[in-house]
């Protein structure tokens, strides 16, 4: 685990990212198809995670084509071994902000989806990067933005902002940046990448199974990190927990997942 990973690596914590790349898988495939991938292309998967782009890429790809999918973490890269059935992917150990990954060769299409508000020094990783781009490749680079007021609840609800709080409190803490999403672009260009950025933010229907337990969720995999650091103590945690979960019941609420960007550097 990358030290100080505020998300960790529990089975709760693998199961909340394969819930929440269901709701952001379309947009990952649109930006791909935009990024124009191909059946043959080699491509790479930096922070892969449960490995469901990983996945994607490689059912895109098919068997004349390679995936890779990286992590810093053997327990996700474990995991991702095994569910994966395709016979064009593998999985690889990389710390992205102190990479090794120069002797891999060259990938068609660079892709990275809720990495970037975990590293310290995104240039450097963005460098390392562009390294593994083929000329004619494109970089994809996906990550929220978690501005105040940007995981709007109506109506309102104080622990949906609590929990925002919290979660930028987490993340700066480990030196990461909770308003990496804005930055995505910035990043890309300072590379000389021609460079597009779209920005959505999907709405949380509460009521509605599987998306509206992504709150009290996220809140479970935080719950380590933010007991260590004292940022609620037990009482305070499970009331916010018990309110958020009472929230995704709710027939008429409905909570947006903070700003989505999406960007694509060409070489
Ligand atoms: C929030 S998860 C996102 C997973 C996946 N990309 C997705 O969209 O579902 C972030 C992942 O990045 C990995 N990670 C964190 N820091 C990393 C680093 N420095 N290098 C490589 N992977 C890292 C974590 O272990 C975790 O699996």
């Amino acid at each position: 685990m990358a030290p100080g990973y505020v998300l960790g690596n529990l089975v709760k914590e693998i199961k909340r990212l394969e819930m929440q790349a269901g709701l952001f898988g379309p947009l990952s495939r649109e930006a791909l198809v935009k990024a124009d991938i191909k059946k043959g292309m080699r491509c790479i998967d930096i922070g892969c995670g449960s490995g469901s782009v990983t996945r994607m890429m490689s059912d895109i790809v098919g068997r004349s084509g390679r995936v890779v999918g990286v992590d810093i973490d053997e327990k996700y890269l474990e995991y991702c071994r095994s569910v994966s059935t395709q016979s064009n992917v593998e999985f690889v150990r990389d710390n992205i902000s102190n990479s090794n990954l120069d002797s891999i060769g060259s990938f068609d299409i660079v892709f990275s989806r809720f990495l970037f508000v975990h590293l310290r020094d995104k240039s450097k990783a963005v460098r390392s990067m562009k390294r593994l781009l083929k000329r004619g490749g494109a970089m994809v680079l996906q990550e929220l933005d978690h501005s105040v007021g940007s995981w709007l609840c109506y109506p309102d609800d104080k622990n949906v902002e609590a929990l925002r709080k919290v979660y930028v409190a987490l993340l700066k803490k480990s030196g990461g940046d909770p308003l990496a999403g804005r930055k995505l672009y910035k990043l890309l260009v300072e590379e000389s990448l021609n460079t597009s950025v779209d920005c959505y933010s999907p709405c949380l229907l509460m009521g509605h199974e599987p998306y509206s337990s992504l709150g009290w969720r996220i809140m479970e995999s935080l719950r380590p990190q933010i007991m260590r650091l004292g940022l609620l103590n037990t009482r305070q945690y499970a009331e916010m927990h018990r309110n958020l979960k009472q929230l995704a019941k709710s027939r008429v609420a409905y909570v947006t997942y903070a700003r989505f960007f999406s960007a694509i550097g060409r070489t």
